[in-house]
């Protein structure tokens, strides 16, 4: 492990990031030598960069939108869930070789199995959306055991695209669908940016969810999305996306500086505290 190890998040754009804000938290509670950096690099810079990591002192990072896709064909070595999803979002070096993973899927997964322990136990779900985010969550569920996945999305080819990938026979389906759709889903989830601020609002009717349902939202500024208000106000159970922001970053900790960091309140807090103080700025 070198002295003062030094890892980054990679962006275009960056500065709006909360990964500094975590690994910065974690390394001072370790009491570690070694930094944590957002770095803004133009797509067509990219691949000089990753090139460069070892040069520039870097032990590796985190990679998002919308260099996620790049970086996975820059790795030499990739795990799993990468190779699945198709995109790359935390990059490492293990003798002498760049590595790529993807902790989306996992980070969804640990917040659900820490937000509502039970959430897996029935195998169906309804994803909401087919974008790259929606890969991430179906592989996860998957993973989990889920044998009956229904994906909706504003353009059914590409929840066509998406269910013909991880073998789901008759999982696509059009928005007109959703009302019969949620029956029989123990888990409903929205993967598509809609319901974030300043975007539409994602409007529907959670009258037919069974209501033992668990809701969930990877969009979480706002933290209690329009979904996750309505399902809260038809007395569903609910987890908001936060949770998967600050579990996804864990394995890359792990990674660059040697010790397995935990999910605690007072992290959840110091997040929410800078969105607070982020949307008061922007007021
Ligand atoms: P990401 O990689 O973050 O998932 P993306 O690939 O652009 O982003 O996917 C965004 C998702 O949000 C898609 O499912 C998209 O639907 P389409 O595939 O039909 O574009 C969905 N989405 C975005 N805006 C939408 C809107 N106004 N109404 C319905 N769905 C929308």
């Amino acid at each position: 492990m070198a002295n003062n190890p030094r890892a980054f998040v990679t962006g275009y754009p960056i500065r709006h990031s909360r990964s500094p804000l975590i690994h910065g938290y974690w390394l001072k509670q370790f009491g570690l030598k070694g930094s944590y950096q957002a770095v803004e690099v133009a797509p067509e810079d990219f691949p000089q960069f990753v090139n460069g990591l070892q040069d520039n002192g870097f032990v590796g990072g985190n990679v998002t939108i919308p260099h996620k896709e790049v970086a996975f064909s820059l790795c030499e070595k990739r795990d799993a869930a990468a190779e699945e999803i198709g995109a790359v979002n935390t990059l490492w070096f293990e003798n002498g070789l760049l590595h790529g993973g993807n902790t989306d899927a996992y980070g969804f997964v640990a917040n659900l199995d820490a937000g509502s322990p039970d959430w897996s136990e029935r195998k169906s779900a309804l994803v909401l959306g087919a974008g790259g985010a929606s890969r991430a969550i179906i592989f996860a569920l998957k993973q989990r055991g889920f044998t009956d996945i229904r994906i909706v999305n504003r353009t059914v080819e590409r929840a066509r695209e998406l269910a013909d990938r991880f073998g789901i026979a008759g999982g696509a389906h059009g928005l007109n669908a959703i009302p019969e759709l949620l029956q029989g889903a123990a888990l409903i989830v929205n993967t598509t940016s809609l319901g974030m601020q300043g975007k539409d609002d994602l409007d529907i009717d959670l009258s037919g969810a069974d209501s033992d349902a668990l809701v969930t939202d990877i969009v979480y500024v706002p933290l209690e999305t329009p979904l996750l208000r309505a399902a809260r106000s038809r007395g569903l159970k609910t987890v908001d996306g936060l949770g998967m922001l600050l579990h996804q970053a864990v394995p890359g900790f792990e990674h660059w500086f040697g010790r397995r960091p935990e999910v605690t309140p007072e992290l959840r807090n110091l997040v929410l505290a800078d969105m607070a103080s982020a949307a008061e700025k922007a007021k």
